[in-house]
């Protein structure tokens, strides 16, 4: 409903409901407000929006509008109320702008002593009794900076949800504290950076900003200190507004060597997307605002995990193999050897001799110009990305019940459910900025929170519900729940007969999975199975979200076939808050599989073994093109044992840590007889190759991305390529010419141009739609409209409907035994991602996390004499680690739990050659160890800076009813005591 008021004498048209601070805003009315910041709300610490509303004083951002409202933004009571507020502020923050690091344009302190044209301050600054705190590597709080505006406590409160700051408002000088008062690094922050991104000045500040933003901000201590005693000293005489004009005329400097670029992060599928700020090849920091699915959030990587592209050991020169070495070679010999050997290769044994793996971290054009190298160019369907490991059983699981092979929605949709039930993802760490999300809506809107697994992470800690059931058995009690939902006529019946075939035959084949042989299956209880059930009934809306802990099981397509089935019987898609979220780990897991790096795939899902879409090919591309599907990455290792597969091509990816069962797959890279890798560092799979091409990471090229979301967004290059590598789409043209493609794509959008022309699902992609912060979610229509929320008129299947697809019993490979008796099992960690090659060359991430680590339940730990910081030997049938211990009651039992992430210890030396029956996908999470303790104890392998020592202090938020009750506390009265100056 829209509704009119009076707003400085201008009748003003708005929304009904609107916060009167937002109306301001988006007016431009020039209007203090330190505290306010819209992604956190009111928090109404700072007074310094005081405004007369019809008459009385009263704070904007706490205001609703109404009709007829008849508002006073500058009036001498308003204004006056604003000074005072703002003074008050002003004896918590010295002015030191010229040589403050945070003078960039976007000081909020800065920019409202300017707009009041604040002279002098009434209340003298006064220092705080406390000490800087920099013992967190990423960033530094300084109190006497601190105006107590409180966003920061907001964003870690209610926005993070970390739960880690509060203000200590009854103190005689209150400040922020983390963890009630314990300094920063030994604190339960997990240094996702909110806090530092939303600061209102410089109190809280990256460290790589420190004496790198400014022109003076980098001179030492001393002499820095010294001007500032001299700014402060003529402050007096010549005023602020004096002072100021060379504070901005400093800062006009700064634009001009300050870059700001977009990127999208290049770690987990979640999809931020945030400002680079660099100066030269600097970092200055990262700036999240915009990002259509973070705006604030980051998490550790993505705030601050970023130094391993200046890594001194990055590859600069392509290197050729001379016996048990390689030399450095030109670019151009590289690309000759490979294309003779390729095409020599090929003469011989045939195309499907080669194979090629793209990969889930580069773009979208990346992965389209791969396949079509290997179809177009050589002739094979041989091509597929690592997908494979993680998340190809779930696209499965969705193909065979709702179409399509992502998200049902968007996070947003996740935000509006009603329940949220998380199966084997230990979100907070794998998505952390997604799991922001439910954290916020659980703490703050009443959602509930489900969460089954076998670890008790964050996630679980938080649940209304948690519960464990054995390792490998999902499949059971998600289908028991199902059948009681129906047995018991609780299904939403009316979903079922408009929008779901296959009732009866699904149905049927529920009949072994009772409630009683699931709860026997999965170590549970009948009654806790009646519960969940329902609860999923009673929920308005569910969204169940799952990963690693589902798919990568030898029934991982089954498992996931099995989420969504409940879903359907349940009615749960086709609206927001509901829907299926397979949650993809790698920054472009979902992209790469979208454009065609899939065996049996040709862009946006289509087949190869269809003759209309593959003559559509055909006349772009003027090739003839394989019909028969090709070999899946599981399929490439065996057929290289078994000696049909002679040559590959492998681009940003780790094959020699990731894949299942390690040292099969390293006897297999041994046997190729010629082996290609690309990366921007000396891999492990790199040891195996005869070439290596250096490429550039994702800040220094440009291209597009694809969330866990569906949602296609563009980065852009913040720096030129390293001296020596080269963008990976980039090399892989070089390649295809060197083997007579004549390719001559100048820039991604012109390889975007042809995607779309081929591919319906990406008709209305181009990169003007995707300019900025600008994103689409698949599908795209011609004209441009995309699906943020999918299913919301029909199933993608010819009648329009959903389809119930039966899944059996089956039981996990490898359970432990007498001669193996621990479960094995592996995953994902917040500091460091994948195999470690980008994070732990992140200095500050490896202080927190300097090592790989095995988690042991204290019941065994106490069995077996192990404490935190015994090695242990890990014993499978595949191979063995060494590895240190950490007890904790995060896993329970005979339970182990280690990081995936580690070139020391991989776990995939102990895993095995067990896969996802329908797709390959390894069955990392079936696997069984005997443990040897071995005599020696070190340290714990995790440090006491780690933040899972901390101890958070949740609590509503800033509390600013505390600060109210205060004795020298009062609402400011509006009264003028001087003379003010013009108000900018
Ligand atoms: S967790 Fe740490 S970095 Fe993140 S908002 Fe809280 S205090 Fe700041
Ligand atoms: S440290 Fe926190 S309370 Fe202090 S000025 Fe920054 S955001 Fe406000
Ligand atoms: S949540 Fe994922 S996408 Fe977002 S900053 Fe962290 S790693 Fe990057
Ligand atoms: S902006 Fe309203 S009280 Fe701070």
């Amino acid at each position: 409903m829209m509704i009119k008021l009076i707003l400085d004498a201008q009748e003003v048209e708005t929304k009904a409901d609107e916060l009167l601070i937002d109306l301001l805003l988006r007016k431009d009315f020039k209007i203090p407000c330190v505290c306010y910041h819209h992604q956190l709300g009111p928090i109404q610490t700072c007074d310094t929006c005081i405004v007369e509303v019809n008459g009385q004083l009263g704070r904007a951002c706490a205001t609703k509008v109404s009709s007829g409202m008849q508002v006073q933004t500058k009036s001498a009571r308003a204004d006056a109320a604003q000074r005072e507020a703002f003074d008050r502020l002003l004896k918590d923050h010295m002015l030191y702008c010229t040589v403050c690091d945070n003078n960039n344009g976007n000081c909020t302190m800065h920019n409202t002593t300017k707009m009041l044209a604040v002279d002098h301050q009434k209340i003298p600054f006064t220092q705080k009794p406390y000490e800087v705190d920099a013992t967190n590597p990423f960033y530094r709080y300084d109190p006497d900076q601190c105006v107590l505006c409180g966003r920061c406590v907001e964003a870690c409160q209610n926005v993070e949800v970390n739960e880690t700051l509060s203000i200590n408002w009854e103190d005689p000088h209150p400040r922020v504290l983390w963890d009630g008062g314990k300094p920063i690094g030994e604190s339960s922050c997990v240094s996702c950076g909110h806090c530092v991104t939303v600061c209102p000045c410089n109190a809280l500040m990256e460290k790589s900003m420190l004496g790198e933003a400014g022109y003076m901000s980098g001179l030492p201590k001393p002499a820095l200190n010294g001007m500032i005693d001299i700014i402060k000293g003529i402050e007096p005489d010549i005023g602020y507004r004096s002072i100021l004009k060379v504070s901005e005329a400093e800062s006009a400097m700064r634009e001009s060597r300050t870059r700001k670029t977009k990127t999208v992060c290049t770690y987990c599928g979640v999809g931020c997307s945030f400002d680079v700020w660099t100066r030269d090849r600097h970092i200055l920091k990262i700036e999240p605002e915009e990002g259509p699915t973070n705006g604030i959030s980051t998490c550790v990587k993505g705030k601050f995990g970023w130094d391993f592209v200046n890594s001194s050991d990055r590859l600069t020169s392509p290197l050729i193999r001379e016996g048990d070495k390689f030399r450095k070679a030109s670019w151009e010999e590289a690309l000759t050897l490979v294309a003779q050997q390729f095409t020599e290769n090929k003469a011989k044994n045939g195309p499907d001799a080669l194979a090629f793996i793209s990969s889930s971290k580069c773009t979208n054009e990346e992965s389209y110009l791969m396949q079509k190298l290997a179809r177009a160019v050589i002739g094979t369907n041989n091509m597929d990305n690592c997908s494979r490991y993680c998340q190809a059983p779930a696209t499965e699981g969705l193909f065979r019940t709702v179409g399509y092979g992502g998200d049902s929605g968007s996070i947003r949709d996740i935000e509006n459910a009603g329940m949220v039930l998380i199966i084997g993802s230990n979100t907070a760490e794998a998505h952390p900025v997604l799991a922001t999300r439910v954290k916020q809506a659980h703490k703050l809107r009443g959602q509930k929170l489900v969460v089954a697994d076998l670890r008790k992470h964050e996630m679980a800690e938080r649940a209304d519900l948690f519960f464990q059931p054995k390792p490998g058995t999902d499949i059971a009690w998600l289908c028991a729940i199902t059948r009681y939902i129906l047995d018991n006529g609780l299904e939403k019946a009316e979903f079922l007969d408009q929008w779901v075939n296959g009732l009866d035959e699904y149905y049927k084949s529920l009949e072994p999975f009772t409630l009683e042989f699931a709860a026997k299956t999965c170590g549970l209880t009948v009654e806790l199975l009646k519960q969940v059930a329902h609860m999923i009934v009673e929920a308005n809306g569910v969204c169940i979200l799952w990963a690693m802990g589902i798919t990568q099981h030898s029934m991982g397509s089954d498992s996931s076939t099995a989420i969504s089935n409940l879903l359907l019987v349940t009615g749960n898609y086709m609206r927001t808050g509901t829907g299926a979220y397979p949650l993809r780990g790698h920054n472009n897991v979902q992209g790469a599989g979208d454009h065609g790096a899939h065996p049996e795939n040709l862009t946006g899902y289509q087949n190869v073994h269809d003759p209309e879409v593959r003559a559509r090919f055909e006349a772009a591309w003027k090739v003839s093109l394989p019909s028969t599907k090709g070999l899946d990455n599981f399929q490439m290792i065996e057929a290289i044992h078994a000696g049909k597969l002679k040559a590959m091509y492998l681009f940003g990816e780790e094959i020699a840590l990731v894949d299942g069962n390690s040292n099969h797959v390293e006897s297999a890279l041994s046997k190729l007889e010629f082996f290609v890798a690309q990366d921007v560092f000396f891999s492990k799979t790199c040891q195996f190759a005869n070439v290596i091409f250096p490429a550039s990471p994702s800040l220094e090229k440009e291209g597009t991305f694809t969330s866990t979301e569906r949602r296609i967004q563009r980065l852009y290059q913040v720096f030129e390529p390293l001296e020596g590598s080269r963008p990976d789409w980039r090399i892989i043209q070089d390649l295809a010419n060197h083997l007579g493609a004549k390719w001559n794509y100048q820039h991604p959008s012109e390889i975007y141009q042809e995607i779309a022309s081929l591919t319906p699902l990406f008709a209305g992609v181009t990169y003007e739609r995707l300019e900025g912060y600008k994103s689409l979610q698949w599908p795209v229509a011609a004209d441009g409209n995309d699906e943020p929320l999918l299913y919301v008129k029909r199933f993608p299947f010819p009648d329009g409907k959903a389809r119930l697809h039966p899944v059996a019993m089956s039981i996990p490979t490898e359970p432990a035994d007498e001669e193996f008796d621990l479960h094995f099992n592996n995953g994902c960690m917040l500091e460091h991602f994948h195999e470690g090659n980008m994070t732990y060359r992140v200095p500050g991430i490896r202080e927190k996390v300097p090592h790989a680590f095995l988690e042991v339940s204290p019941e065994l730990a106490a069995e077996r004499g192990i404490q935190s910081g015994t090695w242990v030997q890990l014993i499978s049938p595949y191979g063995k680690l060494r590895v240190r211990a950490l007890v904790t009651d995060r896993v329970q039992g005979k339970e182990l739990y280690m990081p995936m992430n580690s070139f020391e210890s991989p776990v995939n030396l102990l895993t095995s050659s067990h896969t996802d029956t329908v797709t390959h996908t390894p069955a990392y999470k079936e696997s069984s160890v005997r443990m040897v303790v071995l005599p020696e104890i070190g340290e714990s392998p995790l440090p006491k800076v780690n933040s899972r020592f901390g101890h958070r202090t949740p609590q509503s938020g800033v509390e600013v009813e505390r600060k109210w009750q205060r004795a020298d506390y009062e609402m400011p009265k509006g009264e003028p005591v001087q003379a003010a100056a013009k108000r900018n």
